[in-house]
């Protein structure tokens, strides 16, 4: 089994090593990259996934360009283009590797410490969205002294490193004693909230229940969840957010039932160059993931299909955007451009004096 270092994402003897999250929750494996088309690979099948871990696994993969095809040339340009355009819809893949191939002229070490460095801000991004996430909820949730959270796609640890985005706002309820039950949803087709939120969920202790996709709009008109919890994968200027398939119905769902929809995402995966949803390219997936389950096909041979990975919610239909830096309240008229950027939280137990 190969080696993992001391985060889930690393860099360990000129190669990365990650968890394989195509093989939970049968096996944790964890896997070394050496080059970067099989970074590119990884990052397309979805091995590493996740807006915040495959910017850091994009930046990693700078290193990897250099390794291969020295710090400028064709080559090494071709490499760069082909690990920022792995994935489209997460802005955190382009971005990160934007912000670490200029510094390839200052060599291996230099790249390295800036795509470590990406690493380490996101995962004190993770703690301060779990500690503005769970105040939020509990102000929102206030008539409960325990919250009911329903939550799509994985966007714990495994989606960012450490913690997460919406699932750490989910796990600092429940260190705080304060989440009555996490309800995942399953998340067809490739059941990341099956597979990945349930094991995360399972392995923290938390409560938690899951769903076929297609009961949490009745679970969230019946009153059985307090707040919608997602993440995203990029959050347009006007607050429009890309997150996994099924979201949009969920914020419709939430809509109705009158239950909060709360977005939880790092700065990093904030867009303001996209002016909203419509500029946002959302990736198009192989029919083959929705024909079939597991590599089994449940639908007859030669069945087409459609298989959008991301949808726009739009952002009248969101509560509030929960970044690492502010709370914004697009319910009360907030928006991206009108709340500054405020201070990184500490979980309580880790600083009490703060
Ligand atoms: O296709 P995936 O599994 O990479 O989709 C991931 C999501 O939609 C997450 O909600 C998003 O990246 C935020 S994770 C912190």
């Amino acid at each position: 089994m190969q080696q993992l270092g001391d985060r889930p994402l690393d860099w360990i003897d000129g190669g990365v090593s990650m968890v394989d999250q195509t093989r939970l929750p049968d096996r944790y494996e964890v896997m070394r990259i050496e080059s970067v088309p099989d970074m590119v690979a990884a990052i397309r099948r979805l091995s590493v996934r996740g807006a915040p871990a495959i910017g850091v696994a994009g930046a990693l993969g700078v290193a990897l360009a250099i390794q291969a095809h020295g710090t400028s040339g064709p080559d090494f340009d071709r490499a760069i283009r082909s690990l920022r355009e792995a994935r489209p819809t997460a802005v955190n893949l382009a971005r990160m590797v934007d912000r670490v191939a200029p510094l390839a002229g200052q060599g291996l070490d230099q790249v390295l410490a800036e795509a470590l460095a990406i690493r380490d801000e996101e995962i004190a991004a993770s703690v301060s969205m779990g500690e503005y996430g769970a105040d939020l909820v509990t102000e929102l949730v206030s008539e409960r002294a325990t919250a009911r959270a329903m939550t799509i796609c994985n966007t714990g640890g495994l989606a960012t490193i450490e913690r997460g985005t919406a699932l750490a706002v989910i796990q600092t309820l429940h260190e705080r004693g304060t989440l009555a039950e996490a309800l995942a949803l399953e998340t067809r087709p490739l059941l990341q909230g099956a597979r990945l939120t349930a094991w995360e969920l399972a392995r923290m202790g938390a409560p938690h229940r899951l769903l076929v996709d297609s009961a949490a709009n009745f679970m969230l008109a019946r009153r059985q969840a307090d707040v919608v919890l997602t993440g995203a994968d990029r959050v347009a200027a006007n607050g429009d957010t890309a997150n996994k398939i099924g979201t949009f119905s969920l914020a419709l769902g939430a809509r109705y039932a009158g239950v909060p929809f709360i977005v939880v995402a790092p700065e990093s995966t904030v867009d303001m160059d996209t002016p909203g949803g419509d500029a946002i390219p959302i990736e198009d997936r192989d029919a083959t993931e929705v024909v079939s389950v597991r590599d089994r096909a449940t639908a007859p041979a030669n069945t087409d299909a459609a298989n959008p990975a991301f949808d726009i919610t739009p952002s009248d239909l969101i509560t509030a955007i929960v970044t690492d830096r502010r709370v914004v309240r697009l319910d009360r008229g907030d928006s991206l451009r009108s709340v500054p950027l405020g201070h990184l939280r500490r979980r309580a137990a880790e600083s009490p004096s703060q």
